[in-house]
């Protein structure tokens, strides 16, 4: 995937469970489309978009939007294309901010995050978090309570207080639904990003929706007006490879630069990042005898409980088809 920000009228290439893609700009919006050239298997992102048509950057070959192969210049008639000059094309569309493509027929929409596209909320984008690992552990990190007061003591944790809330996993289809309410860690000088007030001892309610396989919605609320919501996608670029996308929303501090939250996800994902790509496997073992669960990870079993499920766990012949909406594509 890649945030629609940085696809402008250059094609840029993306890479989605191993297969790479280039996306692009055509008249009727966000295009993906294998990013091999049918002649010489050139990348065509290296190319550039007219009149609705990519252009191959090697011998000028052009493409619509379906994938077919609509001139080949070499030729006394441009027009005659033999009927095998095609290239994939996927399904693919915009929203949130973000270029979303799908391998296969999705089976899931996108979530509603009805903010993100509310004017009375301002959005940050983080990321892209590329890690070396399976986009599955990097999902399940970003819902592990465990680990706040020991990655990221004072910012999103206090290592006096260690103990994970109670809390419980509800599966819905491909939706799971948990929420954990704790005393808000303080906001730092650095990074005052949060919306508890000074007086009063601070609470913070976090509502998740994990989508799975690698999409989550997490709303931050401090029981007054003030929200913040974090979207989250990880792209599979290939089986130890993933890329992480953050959109933050928030209904507060409308006029704190961008720079702030941003960097403030930069510490935390950096911080992930270390112990995350030091597990091994790289992949989340989804037999769940594989590693030891206790209590507190309810999400982490729920995960891969349902991942299994749903014929999304790594290993599945069903990852290759990616739902198209639980993945982004991104460069
Ligand atoms: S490799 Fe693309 S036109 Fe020849
Ligand atoms: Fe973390």
């Amino acid at each position: 995937m890649a945030f629609s920000a940085d696809l402008s009228d250059r094609p840029i290439h993306a890479d989605l469970l191993g297969e790479p893609l280039v996306l692009w700009r055509g008249n009727g919006g966000v295009r993906a489309m294998s990013d091999l050239c049918v002649h010489r298997s050139t990348a065509l992102s290296l190319g550039w978009v007219r009149d609705g048509e990519i252009v191959c950057p090697y011998h000028g070959w052009r493409y619509g939007a379906d994938g077919r192969c609509v001139a080949i210049p070499q030729l006394a008639d441009p027009t005659r294309v033999p009927a095998k000059a095609r290239v994939p094309a996927y399904r693919a569309l915009e929203r949130y901010g973000m270029v979303w493509a799908a391998l296969g027929e999705p089976r899931w929409p996108l979530p509603e995050v009805p903010e993100l596209e509310d004017n009375a909320w301002a959005t940050v984008r983080a990321g892209p978090y590329r890690w070396d690992c399976d986009a599955a552990r990097q999902v399940e990190n970003f819902t592990d309570f465990g680990h706040f007061p020991w990655v990221h003591p004072g910012l999103l944790g206090d290592p006096d207080r260690p103990v994970v809330p109670r809390h419980e996993v509800r599966t819905d289809g491909n939706v799971l639904h948990y929420a954990i309410v704790r005393p808000e860690a303080p906001n730092s000088d650095d990074f005052p990003v949060f919306a508890n007030e000074q007086s009063g001892p601070p609470e913070r309610r976090s509502t998740y929706e994990l989508h799975l396989p690698y999409t989550i919605v997490l709303r931050l609320g401090w029981g007054g007006t003030r929200g913040m919501v974090y979207f989250f996608a990880s792209q599979p670029v290939g089986v130890d490879r993933c890329a992480g996308y953050v959109v933050i929303g928030r209904n507060y501090n409308l006029d704190q630069p961008s720079r702030v939250l941003r960097e403030f996800e930069d510490t935390i994902f950096g911080q992930d990042q270390v112990v995350v790509e030091s597990q091994r496997p790289e992949r989340v073992p989804f037999d769940l005898a594989d590693e030891l669960h206790l209590k507190f990870d309810a999400v982490a079993v729920a995960y891969r409980k349902g991942m299994r499920a749903l014929g999304l766990a790594a290993g599945d012949r069903a990852l290759s088809l990616l739902p198209a909406t639980t993945r982004l594509v991104m460069r």
